[in-house]
């Protein structure tokens, strides 16, 4: 093939806007996947990702296109994941493109979402073909949206192809407006090899698979290569290409995308964003990378039944082994034992990894609420890290604590507006600037503080629009807060695991709303357990829950022995997901009460 037909391309957009079965179309356009072989969304791989539906590990296929031009391209199609915590897999597959196709929902129009790809797609220098989908929806608006491109982007959405993915109209606009406006990779063949990192997945036989896309020179099976960032040295087993299956090759020539084998044992020496050289021809300098992630949030996981802490272990290691994002320690907390402490890139990373752990490894767990990470500065000038709120250093000792703020772009229908404010002010967030998208739309700025985003933020912005608020955060730094570590005890004792850090001025109502929300959730027992907060040792808040009178056989009368078994069966079942803290038996939701607010 030759270079200047092929493209390299991904499909960015907001959640739902359709890039996944855009995806699809395509590749039964190209012939890449017969129809009746299709299962629908072929890209996105996992289960749970189907399920909920979103996108999360990114995909590279190669395509044949037969263009009305009479020539014959291969396109590469780079999956982007969408979703607002999995913006680093973005920047890495964008960075093993030449273009990227932006699909627009014709009834939403431009979201918090589509805004942050189209910046992550101009950092990396692409190409940008703005797509509408959906226009067979009733309410598609797409000339509307055409001109919201026009105005907020900045693009000429003048050719933008107008396609349903659902029904497949128009998709062929799509694929010659590729082939037309999304250049041909520039490499050289002749020169070092220069390719890049984009992902990996871990395989159980063959060790680290990476994909790469070469951008200059060739790589083929026999050569010694050399991770350019971590000097790891290996020689190359296999390469090839996905079709989506795995197809085998000799060599991969510079402007192509694949994969590559070679015996490699750690997830961690396959750096995604490293630049892979030959050792005998190696290159001067490496590709610009991508920004090394780390964890955002960070909760606590401990298995309900103590014996099954080490399967807990053998779970993560195996989900690291396919996530480096995903870090964990150990960790002991006195009132849940013997657990982990594990660091996410954000909220919807730590749901994903907590619900394949009970799905796919079957161990029940209780996790702790999520709390980001906190700078706390001591007198004697010492710093230390804190990303769990038990382990804050005695108040005495703190000169300063330092809390992460983000810089969040929330869009809305202007009647939602003010109780969107409202919102972020109760968040502590500090409003930045109001932007028009159209007459009916604005993109509000905010800083706000990412631990009061962790908290129910995304939920309420939600509920407060109807759904129609769309979000995007990035990190922006650290700013000193006037924070404080809030006990929460139960019967007169300290529970580790439910202790949160809090600002000053909001102490007393969040305190007052936690106790009063764990009164809700702890079941009676045969005492009465008095729930309180404090602040260093100060009672700030407290409830009682009253002694359970009768037994729940009390309520069945004489012989039913089928009901007394319903009923034992039905408050075992309550009990599965308890975990006793002393004498009192604390079920899971307990341990979120710290993250609601009134
Ligand atoms: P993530 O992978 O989660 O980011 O979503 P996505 O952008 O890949 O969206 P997906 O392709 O999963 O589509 C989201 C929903 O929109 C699905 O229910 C699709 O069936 C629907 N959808 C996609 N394209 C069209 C279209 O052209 N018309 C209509 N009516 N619905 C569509």
């Amino acid at each position: 093939m030759k270079q200047k037909n092929i493209r390299n391309f991904s499909i960015i957009a907001h959640i739902d806007h359709g890039k996944s079965t855009l995806a699809d179309r395509i590749l039964e356009l190209t012939d890449t996947v017969q129809q009746r072989e299709m299962k629908s969304q072929l890209l996105d791989s996992m289960d749970l990702e189907r399920e909920r539906g979103i996108t999360i590990k990114l995909n590279a296929v190669q395509l044949n296109y037969h263009s009305k031009d009479g020539e014959d391209y291969v396109f590469h199609l780079i999956d982007t994941p969408g979703h607002v915590d999995f913006t680093y897999e973005v920047s890495r597959s964008l960075a093993a493109c030449d273009g990227a196709v932006l699909v627009v929902d014709a009834a939403q129009g431009i979201e918090a979402q589509t805004l942050a790809n189209v910046y992550l797609a101009l950092d990396n220098d692409l190409e940008i073909l703005p797509v509408i989908n959906k226009i067979d929806l009733p309410s598609a608006r797409a000339d509307e949206v055409k001109h919201e491109i026009e105005e907020v982007i900045g693009l000429d959405a003048s050719y933008a192809p107008m396609i349903s993915a659902k029904s497949g109209l128009n998709v062929e606009d799509v694929l010659e407006a590729v082939v037309k406006y999304i250049p041909a990779p520039k490499g050289d063949i002749n020169k070092p090899l220069e390719a890049l990192v984009f992902d990996s997945l871990y395989d159980a036989y063959r060790g680290v698979i990476a994909y790469i896309s070469v951008k200059e020179g060739r790589i083929k099976v026999g050569d010694t290569i050399r991770f350019m960032a971590s000097g790891a040295e290996y020689e190359v087993l296999e390469v090839g290409i996905r079709n989506p299956k795995e197809v085998k090759k000799d060599e991969l020539v510079c402007g192509e995308v694949g994969w590559i084998s070679a015996a490699m044992k750690s997830i961690k020496d396959v750096r995604v964003g490293d630049t892979i050289t030959t050792v005998a021809n190696p290159a001067k300098e490496p590709l610009v990378g991508y920004r090394v992630m780390n964890p955002m949030v960070y909760c606590g996981l401990y298995p309900i039944d103590n014996a099954k802490y080490n399967d807990l272990r053998e779970a993560l290691e195996k989900l690291q082994l396919n996530d480096a994002a995903l870090q964990f320690e150990p960790e002991t907390s006195q009132a849940l034992g013997f657990g982990f402490r594990c660091g996410f890139l954000g909220l919807l990373h730590m749901d994903v990894i907590q619900e394949r752990i009970e799905r796919e490894y079957n161990i029940p767990m209780i996790a702790t609420a999520p709390s980001v990470v906190y700078h706390a500065y001591l007198t004697d000038g010492s710093k230390v890290l804190v990303d769990n709120p038990s382990l804050l250093p005695d108040p005495q000792k703190i000169d300063h604590i330092e809390e992460p703020f983000v810089k969040a772009s929330i869009m809305v229908p202007n009647e939602y507006v003010g109780p969107i404010m409202e919102l972020c002010q109760k968040k502590r967030g500090q409003y930045k600037d109001m932007i028009y998208i159209d007459d009916t739309r604005m993109n509000m700025i905010y800083e706000l503080p990412l631990g009061e985003i962790v908290f129910d933020f995304f939920d309420r912005l939600k509920s407060l629009s109807k759904g129609y608020a769309s979000l995007d955060y990035e990190l922006i730094g650290y700013q000193t807060s006037r924070l404080s570590k809030m006990d929460i005890l139960l019967n007169g004792e300290i529970v580790d695991a439910l202790s949160v850090i809090v600002h000053r001025d909001f102490a007393y109502p969040r305190g007052k709303a936690i106790t009063e929300k764990l009164k809700t959730l702890i079941p009676k027992h045969q005492f009465e357990i008095p729930i309180q907060a404090a602040i260093g040792g100060k009672i700030i808040a407290r409830t009682n829950i009253k002694s359970l009178r009768k037994n729940v056989l009390a309520k069945c009368y004489g012989g039913d022995i089928s009901r007394k078994k319903k009923l034992l069966e039905k408050q075992k079942e309550g009990k599965k997901r308890m975990k006793s803290v002393g004498s009192v038996e604390v079920p899971q939701e307990a341990f979120m009460a710290v993250l609601s607010m009134e």
